[in-house]
């Protein structure tokens, strides 16, 4: 069976949800605390074992390739100042290994993956949302959400979809799985797929939330894929579609998944990763607690 190396992160969308920032900088560039989203999307693929990321870039979006590019003015400043440590994480990002494609016109999800076809070779890969940042508790022995599903697929074959069970008032937000659970796992073998349905036709509460071992027979059924939700190009119909062909898991990942695609969702994230830093956790915790006596 093939090994998952390659990861493709669609990025080309214009983030209208956090307009007025997006006008200019990409949604994948805020930050939560001091680092992009992206690129902890980025790390989580690393930590996964991918060797090869290609991001889908659009217009407006050169500032992720500079974020991933090295920085010779600032690297020359800081070598001469001595600040060995901000150097060193400047430096990391530039190390990375990213390639991009442009997508030219807005057609949706399923027509971003497609952009990839090239660079995936005929390979299953990997397709990681940028919306969903997974974070993953070593001290609880969780792995990195894309490290579980390709795990899942080294065993089993076929694509991976990562799942969690969702709230009913969020099913409408989100791509909802029906399979038949395999007993005694957290896998279900996928028979249906349907791209943000209502709660009255849903077929179950499990969503697909960003992350996706996917087998390249889905470039020829996207090639097909008339525009579905929104008018858009979805990637879950052309996986439905796979479905009927060749093996898709539904597979619920352990770690906390943060929406931060939704400004509620991003918010969350910010105020729980900056709990979570060992150098601002304690005085941030310290400040909502008097924060909350107002
Ligand atoms: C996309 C997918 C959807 C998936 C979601 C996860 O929707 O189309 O199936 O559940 O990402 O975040 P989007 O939120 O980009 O509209």
């Amino acid at each position: 069976m093939a090994r998952i190396k390659k990861a493709v992160i669609p990025a080309a969308g214009f983030g209208t949800r956090f307009l007025p920032v997006t006008k200019a900088t990409p949604k994948e560039m805020l930050p939560i605390v001091d680092k992009p989203t992206i690129q902890y999307i980025v790390e989580e693929a690393l930590a996964s074992g991918i060797e090869e990321i290609l991001i889908i870039s659009g217009h407006a979006k050169r500032a992720i390739e500079d974020h991933f590019d090295s920085a010779p003015v600032l690297e020359r400043e800081l070598e001469e100042k001595g600040k060995d440590d901000l150097l060193a994480i400047v430096r990391e990002t530039a190390d990375i290994n990213v390639h991009y494609i442009r997508q030219k016109k807005m057609r949706g999800l399923g027509d971003a993956i497609l952009c990839a076809k090239s660079f995936m070779a005929g390979e299953p890969f990997a397709v990681l949302l940028g919306d969903d940042v997974v974070y993953a508790d070593a001290t609880k022995g969780q792995q990195p959400a894309l490290r579980q599903l390709i795990d899942i697929y080294d065993a089993y074959g076929g694509s991976v979809l990562g799942c969690q069970q969702v709230v009913p008032e969020k099913v409408s937000s989100y791509g909802i799985v029906a399979g038949k659970e395999i007993a005694g796992s957290k896998l279900l073998k996928v028979s249906d797929m349907i791209e943000k349905p209502e709660l009255s036709e849903a077929p179950s509460n499990i969503a697909v939330l960003g992350r996706y071992i996917i087998s390249p027979t889905i470039f020829e059924l996207l090639e097909h894929t008339a525009p579905g939700k929104g008018g858009e190009v979805q990637l879950t119909d052309a996986l439905k579609q796979l479905a009927l062909v060749e093996p898709v898991w539904a597979y619920c990942f352990e770690g906390k998944r943060y929406d931060v695609g939704d400004k509620l969702g991003f918010l969350k994230a910010t105020v729980e990763f900056a709990l979570r830093r060992p150098d601002l956790g304690g005085p941030f915790r310290s400040y909502l607690e008097e924060l909350m006596k107002e």
